[in-house]
């Protein structure tokens, strides 16, 4: 037995029954006969709209639908009704209490068991609180996007340079006044770091860790920073100085993320000073220029007296050491000359060897350990200056330029304790730590005087700190407390 047919029955057998169960279902239940006026609503209709059945017979019940809502009402129906068609609408119901609710209204043709129409028959359900929560919902996502869309057209607009990061300080978001100040693009800096991009190394050319960059630090303490000064650095190696804030993107109690403001100081002294960091980075990349060049010039400069006198000075020996059986044996003045001169020419070779040795970096022959093993050697042998040597028992794989860099330190550190130090000790430790090269360089003398460290005509100690510097590293020389000098060196090895 279907459904329909069991709401048939109980309808024409006991039409009582049928209201007491409609009566009992907690929803509102209108039925209407063949001309589309209304013949009945439930308790539940009544009760909600606290009028009396005949107030809602016939046409009644339209008075009680919101104006607004009224006509798309009578419409569904009516067309619904003509094709003899289920229907769904939506519509506001007044309420006993005056105020207009949503109702959900379904209705459908209700038959007899042989096939005849008998009219419609709905069931409405109360649905205003969650009419309510949706439009409420639409209106604060509404009001979300245009905070967004604001938001973006400020951020987009702004004259100042802005930049976002997450807690790891990959960027995820940079507006175009800042890609204009750092001549990246935006896509160019999206999820890269963006220190590593802009704040990598001071102006001084000396490398800037992020661990010690303040703004980073928001992300850890949570405080925001504003107005420093900073030194920023564009996509064609320039700095510039900027003031900055910087301010942590706080969510669930954590940091998430960083924003950070950024305007470019266009006074004067900030002027003044970008042209002063430009003429610096000039100066660097013009003194990386010479001490390659002086490099070549020494490796030519090997090569020639190599090629041209060890190649004569040997002949001449060859030549010479025929001589005696043939012409000397009762020249006894004769055969002592050319003893002597072939002495001098093996002393000669000799320092040709050493001289070539000297200039030509040997280091790019036998690697970097086995190059200071020479070189402290042949130091001890000529200054009589004891040299302990801590050196690894391996190569460390290194290019040529950075081992000859490595290497030049320590020739000048070496000479400059033979003419100032008056030591009568010298300790050089080599080690390979953490992708960088360590060298030290520690005498027992009379210690570095605090203003020779700086002193513009220092050349020596300048050109140490330059050949660390053009490979991002440092050579730092410091007086030690008990006496002595230590030149110490940093070389990243990639
Ligand atoms: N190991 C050292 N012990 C004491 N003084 C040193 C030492 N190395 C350098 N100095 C001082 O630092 C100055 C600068 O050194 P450097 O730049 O190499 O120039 P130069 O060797 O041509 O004098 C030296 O003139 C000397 O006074
Ligand atoms: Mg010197």
């Amino acid at each position: 037995m279907t459904k329909e047919k069991q709401t048939d029955e109980i309808l024409r057998e006991s039409p009582e029954g049928y209201r007491t169960m409609t009566d009992a279902l907690p929803v509102l239940v209108w039925q209407s006969g063949i001309d589309k006026l209304c013949t009945y609503f439930n308790k539940g209709w009544l009760e909600f709209t606290g009028r009396t059945m005949e107030q809602e017979l016939g046409n009644g019940w339209a008075e009680g639908v919101h104006p607004e809502d009224l006509r798309q009402c009578l419409e569904i129906y009516a067309s619904a009704f003509e094709r003899r068609e289920p229907f769904v609408m939506e519509y506001r119901l007044r309420h006993r209490c005056g105020e207009y609710r949503w109702i959900l209204d379904r209705g459908a043709p209700l038959y007899s068991s042989p096939g005849t129409f008998l009219g419609y028959i709905g069931g409405c359900i109360d649905i205003h609180d969650r009419k309510l929560a949706e439009q409420a919902l639409r209106e604060s996502e509404e009001q979300v996007r245009q905070t967004l869309e604001f938001n973006q057209a400020v951020m987009a607009n702004m004259g100042e340079g802005l930049y976002a990061l997450d807690s790891r300080g990959l960027v995820t978001y940079i507006n175009p006044a800042a890609e204009r100040l750092f001549g990246w693009s935006s896509a160019e800096l999206l999820g890269r770091k963006m220190h590593d991009m802009i704040h990598y190394q001071h102006p001084d050319g000396t490398p800037f860790p992020a661990a010690e960059c303040a703004g980073l630090q928001v992300l850890q303490t949570g405080t925001a920073l504003s107005d420093s000064e900073e030194v920023f650095i564009r996509k064609d190696r320039t700095f510039f100085p900027v003031a900055c804030s910087s301010s942590p993107i706080k969510s669930g109690g954590g940091i998430v993320g960083l924003v950070v403001v950024c305007r470019r100081e266009i006074t004067a002294q900030k002027q003044a000073e970008e042209a002063l960091y430009k003429s610096r980075a000039e100066l660097r990349a013009l003194a990386a220029r010479l001490q390659a060049a002086r490099e070549e010039e020494r490796t030519q400069l090997a090569r020639d007296i190599h090629d041209e006198l060890s190649g004569t000075l040997t002949a001449l020996k060859m030549d010479i050491s025929l001589l005696p059986d043939r012409v000397a044996k009762d020249h006894k003045l004769f055969s002592e000359k050319l003893s002597s001169m072939s002495g001098l020419i093996d002393h000669t070779l000799a320092r040709v060897h050493t001289i070539v040795a000297e200039l030509r970096p040997v280091v790019l022959d036998v690697g970097l350990v086995a190059a200071i093993e020479w070189q402290t050697g042949e130091f001890q042998e000529r200054s009589e200056i004891v040299c302990e040597t801590h050196l690894p028992t391996e190569e460390i794989p290194l290019d040529p330029e950075r081992s000859t860099a490595a290497f030049r330190i320590l020739q000048e550190a070496l000479t400059n304790v033979a003419r100032h130090a008056n030591a009568t000790k010298v300790v050089v430790d080599l080690r390979s730590e953490a992708g960088s090269l360590i060298l030290t360089v520690r005498d027992n003398g009379k210690g570095i005087d605090e203003k020779a460290i700086y002193a513009h005509n220092s050349m020596g100690l300048l050109g140490m700190r330059e050949r660390a510097l053009s490979f991002g590293g440092t050579a730092e020389v410091t007086a030690l407390p008990g006496g002595g000098t230590l030149v110490s060196v940093t070389i990243p090895t990639k």
